[in-house]
């Protein structure tokens, strides 16, 4: 057994076939190993990158322990708010215990079936679990992100960027799995094309993250591209 599934769920999640995190505190302790010192400054960068300014309403697909949650929640200030969403409930509670920020809220969900009014957000923004989903739910969790943002919204999408040398390749595939040491994270930006997003820049987070941008348009597609 690897890393990568002694964290996710011992069995099929009821609500999704998604790989959820089962163990919060274990996520937490990898998630600070994995990224070398320098998660806080990846995550503050993601913030940014965001485009969330103060007061803005956020919305965290795949929220996990809220560690982009909370980072966002800086971001928006103390006039705008930050929902986590996230199928698994130990990450949920772990989260809402690690959480000060009042302008932060988690909810039990999953992205490919929000449970959110349409364009009710100005930002969202999801990290990392893009490739927890099955590869056919993907561009239905996108289109979900989509229906839930105001037309001008902004979106932000990062996730594993697998290394290019072969042996630090392996290592990933021996600690946490092949769908991460394989997953074609260069696929994104056309998902979110497709989903009907204005792609607006892309780039990487050292060490290990790509992201994209994107808008949703001021007209067209929304609700009807669920
Ligand atoms: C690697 S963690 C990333 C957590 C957090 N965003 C971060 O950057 O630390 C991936 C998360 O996606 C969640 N997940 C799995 N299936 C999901 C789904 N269908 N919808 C939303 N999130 C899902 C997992 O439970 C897990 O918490």
């Amino acid at each position: 057994m690897n890393l990568g599934q002694l964290l996710q769920h011992g069995g099929p999640h009821p609500d999704t076939d998604g790989l959820t995190i089962e163990h919060a505190r274990g996520y937490e302790v990898c998630g600070a190993v994995c990224f070398g010192g320098m998660r806080p400054r990846a995550y503050k960068r993601l913030a940014e990158l965001s485009g969330a300014r103060p007061g803005d309403k956020v919305l965290d697909v795949g929220c996990g322990t809220g560690y982009l949650t909370r980072r966002m929640a800086k971001a928006v200030g103390p006039d705008g708010s930050v929902l986590g969403v996230d199928p698994s409930i130990p990450v949920i509670e772990y989260a809402r215990r690690k959480t000060q920020e009042p302008q932060c809220a988690y909810e039990a969900g999953v992205g490919e079936a929000l449970d959110a009014p349409d364009a009710s957000f100005d930002v969202v923004v999801t990290c990392l679990a893009v490739h927890h989903l099955p590869e056919e739910v993907r561009p239905v969790a996108l289109r979900e992100m989509l229906r839930v943002l105001r037309p001008g919204g902004r979106l932000l999408v990062a996730d594993f960027r697998p290394p290019r040398t072969r042996p630090v390749r392996h290592l990933v595939a021996a600690t946490t799995g092949h769908v991460m040491a394989n997953y074609q994270v260069d696929l994104l930006e056309g998902l979110i094309a497709d989903a009907g997003f204005e792609v607006r820049g892309r780039g990487d987070v050292r060490p290990w993250l790509r992201y994209v941008q994107a808008v949703r348009p001021e007209k067209g597609s929304g609700s009807q591209a669920r």
